[in-house]
């Protein structure tokens, strides 16, 4: 007999363990292979499922929920989700969710890790020493910037970046300075031991710049030649938010010509294309986009996802209220007021 429960499409092979509880409610459509979805291929699933769980690798906008007429629910696999037009699916009555928490200390561990990295020169003075350099010790090889006791600036003060500040403040005895939309709280301030500053008197102050703020078109390669020009020739940066906030291009323009001393990548414009300027760099440490991969985060955040999936499709203990909804102010305003996409005005609650 058919299976007539919703459908969920999953769109990356997950962790089946955790993915199969989403059986107990729906009829699952999985991906099998890691696949670079086309937005077309993804408006296909989508017009066919009431769910997905889907990736940071999937854009999910006006076009590819045009034709989804029972979509009800997106669950993002990750923390940042400008993979998603949050607004276009709130429109539409689609209630989107991420995966925030669960991974916010390793992602600040690996951004800690980039920054010793980078700073310190790890990945550079082990390449040498593979290729069979290292023929007499030396006084003043690899010769780096010190971690304990710099000035470290963070852009973006969410909870990765007051993770990274605890780190920085308490166990490597930095100055910490921050810029962030809004200023934290005094009492916030003190327990991460972070100062707030304007964005150009980071760049100037700072012996290594951290980036960890959402990205949106509205901070496109917010450093840019001018800001890396403000930068301290010493100092190191860097990125584990998102590619698009820097201009690789002026990056690799200042590491390559002594205008900036190291960097650290995890995430990149093209990904997972890198630059060859990039790859070209001695001084800079590039790893795939890995800040969340423990084994036991990625999984909690997997869980999460599901969880939040369920729930927004109406089961489970939190049945309609995901524990982590991105969207959920506008997709009962969407209700409310009838909704607007997909072609036609439809009427939610009769769907
Ligand atoms: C996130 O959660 O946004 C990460 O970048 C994915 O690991």
């Amino acid at each position: 007999m058919a299976d007539r429960r919703p459908r969920v499409w999953v769109s990356q092979p997950l962790f089946d363990d955790i993915v199969a509880q989403l059986e107990a409610y729906f009829e699952v459509v999985p991906t099998v292979e890691v696949t670079a979805h086309s937005s077309a291929d993804i408006t296909a699933r989508l017009g066919g499922v009431d769910g997905a769980l889907v990736t940071l690798n999937e854009s999910v906008g006006a076009a590819e929920i045009a034709g989804a007429a029972h979509l009800r629910a997106i669950a993002n696999v990750g923390v940042g989700y400008n993979n998603l037009d949050v607004e276009a699916l709130g429109a539409a009555g689609i209630l989107a969710s991420n995966t925030p928490d669960v991974l916010t200390e390793t992602t600040a561990d690996l951004g800690f890790a980039l920054l010793m990295a980078a700073a310190r020169r790890i990945t550079e003075s082990e390449r040498w020493l593979r290729d069979g350099q290292w023929r007499q010790w030396s006084f003043t090889t690899m010769l780096g910037a010190d971690i304990h006791g710099a000035t470290l600036g963070i852009v973006g003060m969410g909870r990765i970046g007051q993770a990274i500040a605890r780190r920085a403040h308490h166990g490597f005895g930095m100055k910490v300075l921050y810029h962030n939309r809004s200023r934290l709280p005094v009492a916030l301030e003190q327990d991460v031991g972070a100062v707030y500053t304007g964005f150009e008197e980071l760049l100037a102050r700072a012996d290594h710049l951290l980036l960890v703020l959402p990205y949106t078109p509205h901070n496109h390669h917010l450093v840019d030649a001018a800001a890396l020009a403000k930068m301290k020739p010493t100092a190191t940066l860097v990125n584990i938010a998102r590619g698009g906030l820097v201009d690789e291009l002026a990056l690799a323009d200042a590491l390559a010509n002594g205008r900036l001393a190291a960097a650290g990548l995890d995430v990149y414009e093209g990904e997972p294309q890198v630059r060859p300027e990039l790859l070209a760099l001695r001084n800079i440490v590039l790893t795939p986009h890995i800040g969340s991969a423990s084994l036991a985060t990625r999984r909690a955040m997997v869980q999460l996802a599901v969880d939040n999936l369920i729930a927004a499709l109406g089961h489970g203990p939190d049945a309609g209220h995901p524990a982590s909804a991105i969207n959920a102010d506008a997709v009962a305003a969407a209700k409310a007021g009838g909704v607007t996409v997909r072609g036609k005005k439809t009427d939610l609650d009769k769907r």
